[in-house]
């Protein structure tokens, strides 16, 4: 499973890159905002950070307006993966982009219907959100479920399940169990992984026994 990294703060994704933690980057609008900068300048930095996917996303929201965005921050880096919402304008651009060989990650994805959308769309990506059905009372797993059953179902869609709007690891356990091939994931969520009550006092132990040995490996 890929571990993609949720952020735009550029010292997060360098300090989980030093860990080899991040297999790429996704943005959108509202991290570009949080994170202060301009958008093309701290994409070409996260692009300069790490040789995977970097999805950038467009902020237009009728078709040429996306097209031309979209190819602008194609043009940013290599490693540029253009975002688009899953609207009929998005979907179009999509089609577009992807035919002239620009990966594209399609987001605001909530139901299986609309992932097939994408997935015909020649969509690299589809991020379905998670965090926001279960904000909702809404099982947001369940949608990873459909899509990647209904994914199987036809093996010549290219499209990966890239799981977002994910808020604590049992969302990127789950995921992993149903076969999804990405998981997009906020930093704080990455260090959670680790954690483990037992683990620490295992080790806490193994030392204080190892220290009465007087013993030094080196
Ligand atoms: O990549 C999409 C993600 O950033 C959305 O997460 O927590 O705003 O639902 P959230």
């Amino acid at each position: 499973m890929k571990f993609f990294v949720d952020t735009a703060d550029v010292a997060d994704i360098r300090s989980l890159a030093e860990a080899g933690l991040v297999d790429g980057v996704t943005t959108n609008p509202s991290l570009i905002a949080k994170s202060g900068r301009k958008m093309a300048e701290v994409i070409a930095e996260i692009c300069a950070i790490t040789e995977g996917p970097v999805s950038a996303e467009v902020t237009a929201t009728d078709f040429q307006g996306m097209l031309a965005e979209g190819r602008f921050l194609r043009n940013i880096a290599s490693n540029v993966c253009v975002k688009v919402p899953l609207t009929e304008a998005g979907l179009r651009t999509c089609r577009a982009l992807s035919q002239e060989g620009t990966p594209v990650n399609v987001t605001l994805c909530f139901s299986p219907a609309q992932a097939l959308l994408a997935a015909k769309a020649g969509a690299t990506f589809i991020s379905p959100f998670v965090g926001r059905l279960d904000d909702i009372s809404t099982d947001g797993m369940s949608l990873i479920a459909d899509i990647v059953q209904i994914y199987r179902n036809y093996p010549n869609l290219k499209t990966e399940v890239l799981v977002a709007s994910v808020r604590h690891p049992i969302h990127l356990v789950q995921s992993a169990k149903l076969g999804a091939h990405v998981a997009t994931l906020p930093p704080s969520v990455i260090r959670q992984l680790l954690k483990h009550p037992l683990t620490e006092a295992g080790l806490s132990a193994f030392l204080a026994d190892w220290a009465k040995t007087g013993q030094s490996i080196l």
